[in-house]
């Protein structure tokens, strides 16, 4: 990795811990998912070589520069949906600092509005939006994700208590394998099988 987008990871990673620990109100905070999630992302999108990646829940554009890395990488593309334009304008540059505009397509708006629109399918879908929303993201993503593609959900373990019924309901899905990785707030990882 180059050393000035290292440094823009750290400088993000820097300025989120910094804004827990202020106790900031999660609606100003960037609510970034932890490092060691992103490697796990950058990784997975690679490994399933994954080229038409959506993320839901951008905030300021820390795990869109993980995941868009990845995308490059698989000479694909990621569309991100976010709808507050404060964080759209902050991820709009951290994506040009990161020297990858021609890879991500930042979308503001509602995500629900937004998912629905698309004619598109998906091969990766990234949830990390307000959790008692995932089981509607579920529902309007899976018919949109090819057989094969995954959809990995933020906040499992951190938020067991509000997403326990996300991880039943994708878990049930005759459709699906899905488990749980123990990593950063802890991740569900859901393939569609058929
Ligand atoms: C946990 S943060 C995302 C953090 C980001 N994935 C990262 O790790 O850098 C969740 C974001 O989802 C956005 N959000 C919540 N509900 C939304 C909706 N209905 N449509 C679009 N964005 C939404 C919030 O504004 C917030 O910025």
């Amino acid at each position: 990795m180059r050393e000035e987008l290292i440094a823009l990871l750290k400088e993000l990673e820097e300025k989120d811990l910094e804004e827990r620990a202020k106790g900031l109100p999660t609606s100003v905070r960037m609510r970034s998912i932890t490092p060691d999630v992103g490697l796990f992302l950058n990784i997975m999108a690679k490994t399933s070589k994954a080229v038409n990646l959506l993320e839901i829940g951008t905030s300021t554009g820390y795990s869109t520069i993980w995941l868009a890395l990845a995308a490059k990488e698989n000479n694909g593309k990621i569309t991100t949906l976010e709808n507050d334009s404060r964080k759209v304008k902050m991820a709009t540059e951290h994506i040009r600092r990161a020297n990858l505009e021609d890879i991500v397509t930042i979308i503001e708006g509602d995500a629900k509005a937004t998912i629905k629109s698309f004619d598109q399918e998906f091969d990766f879908v990234f949830i990390d939006a307000e959790k008692e929303d995932y089981i509607e993201y579920f529902d309007l993503v899976f018919p949109k994700l090819k057989v094969g593609g995954i959809i990995i959900a933020d906040n499992v373990v951190s938020h067991s208590d509000s997403l326990k019924v996300y991880v039943d309901y994708v878990r049930a899905n005759q459709n699906t394998q899905s488990v749980l990785i123990p990593v950063g707030r802890g991740e569900e990882l859901t393939l569609k099988i058929r």
